[in-house]
């Protein structure tokens, strides 16, 4: 087996890493220098020039500087000091373990009526601290693109009988070998029939292909029990953002696969709270065999989805050949789809098409029946708000068919911020990234390294603002994508960041993220440290939650005032990254602290 890789990036940053450090702190040193100097400038190339020779003269001074910090480390891990003690390995039972979703613990805590099968973490709360492992075999991901069709069996958690019995569109897999899974093939090995059923779609939604749905207006996709996301692996490959939600599953999870192959993914319910996005987020909202039953609760899910969809926006529905009657599956939602101001659209075999209006005012006219809209406030705000039986979003300023976007996103008041964060995270990406992104590092100017160098594709912005980061990602061409999260409690910059076509999410980081272990290759987090030490949360629990949802030899990026950021560094070592404090060296008080996860096994 080919894993070359994995030689080389241990080379780097294994037991002896001054001179890698070394190089570490020149790139990011001069990455700082950009970030903090580039307010004054706009444009990004003379940007760079003029940081050149600054870096050049400053290069003794932070090569002595790296070796001390170096040795201050060691010293630290070697641990005089007994609260350094390394934080223990969970057990062999935790290697899948996703926090707040113990059925058994919500029953007995007398939650019922599915209510169980929802996110509880107050349960989960008060746990002794562990590290969660990987499972024995566990191997690192194929490189993006590979990775994507590709994926290694012992990495995910699926019986025997779930793989035999997947045999819908989206659920096909097949055994590759004895240790790997494959989704598809360019061979024509495994027929899947997505292309085939996008291309239905497309053609019923009156497009001549699915080549433009872009074009139509749709860019971002909710794809409800993604199957193993092959739909929504197909609609990258055409440009689009779909993200996967599906419940939390023990083994055998849609959500999980979907996140090992590289694709965009969340746990995520239609039980009794609305999702953590807000109106008017989504341009489609797809449900093959989904499992939710949209005529219950009084049209509360239906609801919901029409809360997420731009006006103008699709929701469809495939059911299964053998379950359902034609048009029996789409009768009780008909009936409530006028009173949401849905239009169907078009019928062919299983697959049900209805749009959702244009005309803000189709809800409070004097029209019999129709859900009145929501009062009060208009956007949520927090990732527990009930269901409610009332149509969000109508009065909101991105009240704006997706037919009729301008291609430019919207200019508001954080147009200027926006900007700048963005232009100040190009920079500083372009010069950190090399060392993350290859296995040799390189100056600005270079060429990026082919694949398979590049072992980058799950990221996480924990403190995501205006996506800029994603900007930059995208910009630099790298094959990522990213889960902006925007922090509740703060400035909800998260329809900003989901109208760029982003993929995004609110989540308190007080509490655990909902998804998988190893499930992100880099988590990235500017200035989260500190808002979150000002409410209270145990940073201990935060950087815990960082290494369950990290994959081994991932990485991750904090930067941050320089009190948060020491204090990081403590714990970074009781959970034994290899962790590098890089002092800006300027004055001010901002530091960056960069951490590989290693891979441990017992
Ligand atoms: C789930 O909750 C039950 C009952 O409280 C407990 O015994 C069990 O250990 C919990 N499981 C996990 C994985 O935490
Ligand atoms: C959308 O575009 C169409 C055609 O370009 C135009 O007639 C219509 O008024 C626009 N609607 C809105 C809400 O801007
Ligand atoms: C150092 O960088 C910070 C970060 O923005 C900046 O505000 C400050 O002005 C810089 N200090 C000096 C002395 O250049």
């Amino acid at each position: 087996m080919r894993r070359p890789l994995f030689h080389k990036f241990s080379l780097i940053f294994g037991p002896r890493p001054p001179w890698n450090w070394l190089l570490l702190c020149f790139v990011s040193v001069s990455a700082l220098i950009v970030l903090f100097g580039s307010s004054s400038s706009s444009a990004f190339d003379s940007v760079t020039f003029s940081i050149k020779s600054d870096i050049y003269t400053n290069y003794r001074r932070l090569k002595e500087q790296a070796a001390s910090d170096y040795l201050e480390l060691t010293s630290l891990s070697t641990g005089s000091s007994s609260h350094l003690k390394e934080i223990r390995l969970c057990g062999k039972e935790r290697e899948h373990y996703v926090p707040c979703y113990n059925v058994s613990a919500n029953l007995l805590a007398g939650f019922k009526d599915g209510e169980e099968f929802d996110r509880h973490c107050e349960l989960t709360r008060d746990q002794e601290d562990c590290l969660v492992r990987p499972p024995r075999d566990y191997k690192t991901p194929l490189s993006w693109p590979l990775g994507g069709d590709v994926i290694w069996n012992a990495n995910v958690k699926i019986t025997k009988d779930q793989f035999l019995s997947s045999g819908s569109m989206t659920k096909r897999l097949m055994l590759l070998e004895e240790n790997q899974i494959s989704f598809h093939s360019d061979d024509g090995l495994i027929f899947d029939g997505v292309k085939e059923y996008s291309h239905q779609i497309a053609e019923m939604i009156g497009l001549s292909s699915d080549a433009e749905f872009l074009q139509a207006g749709v860019r971002t996709v909710l794809d409800i029990g993604c199957g193993f996301g092959s739909f929504g692996a197909h609609l990258l490959s055409l440009k689009l953002m779909a993200v996967c939600m599906a419940a939390y599953e023990l083994t055998g999870s849609q959500v999980q696969l979907s996140l090992e192959r590289g694709l965009p993914a969340i746990i995520g319910n239609f039980i009794s709270r609305k999702l953590p996005f807000p109106s008017l987020s989504y341009d489609m909202v797809h449900c093959a065999q989904c499992g939710i039953l949209w005529d219950k609760k009084d049209g509360m899910f239906l609801i919901e989805a029409d809360r997420i969809l731009k006006p103008g926006g699709y929701f469809i529905l495939h059911g299964s050949s053998s379950s359902t009657k034609k048009g029996s599956m789409a009768s009780p939602i008909e009936e409530f789809a006028q009173k949401i101001c849905w239009t169907f659209i078009a019928q062919q075999e299983e697959t049900f098409i209805w749009q959702k209006t244009i005309d803000a005012l189709c809800y409070s006219s004097s029209k019999q029946g129709v859900i009145p809209p929501c009062r009060g406030q208009e956007d949520i705000q927090s990732s527990y708000q009930p269901l409610a039986p009332c149509i969000g979003g109508t009065a909101s300023k991105r009240w704006i068919p997706i037919q009729n976007r301008s291609s430019k996103i919207q200019q508001d008041e954080f147009y200027d911020d926006f900007e700048s964060s963005r232009l100040a995270l190009r920079n500083y990406w372009s010069l950190l990234t090399p060392l993350i992104f290859s296995d040799h590092p390189k100056r600005p100017g270079d060429e990026d390294p082919l694949p398979p160098y590049n072992m980058i594709r799950n990221v996480m912005d924990m403190n995501a603002r205006y996506g800029g980061l994603n900007a930059a990602f995208l910009e630099a061409k790298k094959s990522v994508w990213v889960m902006n999260v925007v922090p509740t409690g703060t400035h909800n910059t998260l329809p900003l960041i989901l109208d760029q076509g982003f993929a995004g999410v609110l989540h308190d980081w007080c509490e655990p993220f909902p998804t998988y272990p190893r499930t992100y290759d880099m988590v990235h987090a500017n200035g989260l440290l500190s808002d979150f030490i000002s409410k209270g949360c145990s940073m201990k629990s935060l950087l815990l939650e960082m290494d369950r949802i990290l994959r081994p030899e991932g990485w991750v990026v904090l930067s941050d005032k320089v009190g948060p950021i020491e204090k990081a560094r403590m714990i970074a070592t009781q959970i034994r990254w290899e962790a590098r404090v890089i002092d800006l060296e300027n004055g001010s008080d901002q530091r960056l602290l960069v951490c590989q996860k290693p891979f441990l096994r017992k």
